[in-house]
């Protein structure tokens, strides 16, 4: 999401005649596009504004720009201003269309803040893509879940969908331009349609995108169990072009836990739905997200954890120590101590790697069609890519392979990343 965020801002950059330079140091605009999902990302983006005053005072016209989710939370952003006088524009992420406007304020010394919640529509935007063969496309905008640790519902509003036409239109404008990927975004793809009241959803809306001709790929993030619907999983099954992978989220394996943090299933009915996904799905590859460290997470809910990962075997897990987000739910919860979180992490980290390694040597020897994503930087004449369940491939080529599918015979591997060898270009 914020990757896309950061492709509409250099959209409106470009139209106002600016173009990316490679140096802090050479630029005319900063722009510092935030997330405030945990601290972490908060510590760090204090320090990069904090390094913005020194360029300032080098450079009198250099304008600087906060926005991003991190600016949209309730009374910060008045705090970055007090806290670094010398930034221009303050803007939310709902207010992203007013960038325009506001720079050329700054261009005229006017400085301009505003965070402002508003559920409008960002498409509009001009965009300078740079995740070719992927394109990003928005679908729906905002969380009504709330999870209890979240901080994203109050930074980002209600749920609001993009009429389904609009989505396909600008899928189609994508793939004539030659984009082999797709990937439908929005804090919880499978909320799709609730709010449109004309009948769509996700499904619909896959089983359309899937209809568009042209070989592209379709992939979509993020997914919520609670809301994944036997539709959904049929439209990924029946269609060639929706790839055999997905993102689901878990969270915790706890029941007490998922409880607390209003997460609306339990650990058998996440299990029963990896289950049915197998079933439907053959190979398909599933990733998820963990927290660990959720208030009140005891030993034993952590172990169910760890049992849930060896039980759902994912291909990969984006693993977290839970953060505390001012304004939740959670953090007015009796908080656990940082050292067992520091060890609990550690453990599910090397509890994934083996299930991770042993997918690997599980695809070893399969033929898997690969989008090529880009040059491995690492290794001299190699490119990578993806499988379509979400691998990561290495593979030795003299020819340029960029933006091509290739079928991979897959030869070895270490840890997550696989290394093939091309059988045949597509
Ligand atoms: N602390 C740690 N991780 C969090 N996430 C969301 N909020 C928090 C938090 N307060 C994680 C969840 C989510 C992912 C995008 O970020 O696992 O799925
Ligand atoms: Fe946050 Fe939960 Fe919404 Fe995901 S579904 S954005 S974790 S509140």
């Amino acid at each position: 999401m914020n990757i896309h965020e950061s492709e509409k801002i250099a959209g409106v950059l470009e139209k106002l005649g600016y173009s990316p330079c490679d140096s802090e140091q050479k630029a005319d605009v900063l722009v510092y596009n935030t997330c405030c999902i945990r601290e972490t990302a908060e510590f760090k983006i204090h320090g990069h504004i904090g390094e913005a005053k020194i360029l300032k005072q080098q450079n009198p016209n250099l304008i600087v720009v906060v926005c991003g989710c991190m600016s949209q939370q309730s009374g910060v952003a008045q705090n970055l201003k007090r806290r670094f006088p010398f930034v221009d524009v303050i803007l939310g992420t709902s207010n992203l269309d007013l960038l325009e406007q506001a720079i050329v304020n700054a261009q005229n010394e006017k400085s301009t803040v505003n965070v402002e919640e508003k559920n409008n529509v960002l498409v509009n935007l001009p965009k300078v893509r740079t995740s070719r063969p992927n394109a990003w496309v928005n679908i729906i905008y905002g969380c009504n879940n709330f999870c209890t640790y979240c901080i994203v519902p109050y930074v980002r509003g209600r749920e609001h969908s993009r009429p389904q036409q609009d989505v396909l239109n600008e899928v189609k404008e994508l793939v004539s331009l030659g984009y082999k990927e797709i990937t439908l975004l929005g804090q919880n793809v499978n909320s799709y349609g609730n709010d449109l009241k004309d009948g769509t959803n996700f499904s619909t809306l896959l089983n359309q995108v899937a209809k568009i001709e042209g070989d592209f790929r379709i992939r979509y993030l993020t997914n919520h169990p609670k809301d994944l619907t036997d539709d959904v999983i049929e439209a990924i099954a029946n269609n060639a072009k929706i790839c055999n992978s997905i993102h689901l989220p878990v969270q915790s394996g706890s029941s007490a836990i998922l409880k607390a943090m209003n997460r609306k299933y339990d650990r058998d009915d996440y299990l029963k739905l990896v289950s049915k996904l197998r079933k439907a799905i053959p190979d398909i590859g599933i990733s998820t997200d963990i927290m660990v460290g959720f208030p009140g997470e005891t030993d034993q809910d952590f172990l169910d954890t760890l049992d849930l990962v060896q039980k759902a075997r994912f291909s990969s897990a984006f693993c977290f120590i839970y953060s505390r987000r001012k304004g939740t739910v959670a953090d007015k919860m009796e908080q656990i101590p940082r050292s067992v979180k520091g060890e609990r992490i550690k453990r599910l980290l090397e509890v994934q790697n083996v299930i991770t390694k042993e997918i690997s040597k599980e695809m070893e020897g399969t033929l898997q069609r690969v989008l090529v994503e880009g040059k491995n930087k690492k290794y001299v004449n190699t490119y990578c890519g993806r499988t379509e369940n979400g691998r990561l491939v290495n593979i030795k080529s003299d020819v340029d392979l960029f933006d091509q599918f290739v079928w991979v015979k897959i030869k070895n591997y270490q840890s997550a990343t696989l290394w093939g060898e091309i059988v045949k270009e597509d």
